[in-house]
């Protein structure tokens, strides 16, 4: 088991506690074709699909590896890295775009250092670029955890996203 809490040490790893997946593996055992449940339940507790945590639900279900990962990277509902605290969404739909949607792109990108599709060293960020989330009129859109920033502005979705602890 990984230990370190990331809230104390931002560059440590995170802790992995197997203990939660029992409870999910006893939920489902017995079940046949439960694979994409389980997966989907351990997500939801871990956040994404830890190493340790798709080995351990091959040991219990004997259910191989390989198959696992199989479904996990077929599935894009599926994450095999882990991902930031906050989890930033920036629409790039034709709307957004048109009018300015890169450029806040670019800001946050640079203030954070973060790429489209990656999470900071800190895992303190995650960089999403979404394609219209039907909100046009009020483009360009950005959902940053379950908030709705519309008519979102360079300096100020990133002044927004410092303020996040
Ligand atoms: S294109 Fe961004 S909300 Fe529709």
């Amino acid at each position: 088991m990984r230990k370190n809490n990331p809230r104390d040490n931002p560059f440590a790893e995170e802790t992995i506690d197997l203990k939660h997946l029992e409870k999910i593996l006893d939920e489902f055992k017995g079940q046949k074709g439960a694979i994409i449940p389980v997966l989907q339940r351990a997500q939801y507790v871990y956040g994404y699909l830890p190493k340790e945590v798709l080995q351990a639900i091959s040991r219990k279900t004997r259910v191989p590896l390989t198959r696992l990962y199989g479904v996990a990277t077929f599935y894009a509902q599926f994450r095999l890295a882990r991902r930031g605290r906050h989890i930033i969404r920036v629409c790039d739909g034709t709307a957004c775009h048109v009018r300015g949607a890169p450029q806040s792109i670019e800001a946050i990108g640079k203030a954070f250092q973060i790429e489209p599709g990656g999470t900071t060293p800190d895992y303190k960020y995650t960089l999403e670029i979404v394609y219209c989330i039907g909100s046009c009129g009020l483009a360009p859109m950005a959902v940053v955890n379950e908030k709705v920033h519309a008519n979102i502005e360079p300096d100020k979705i990133v002044d927004e996203l410092k303020k996040l602890d």
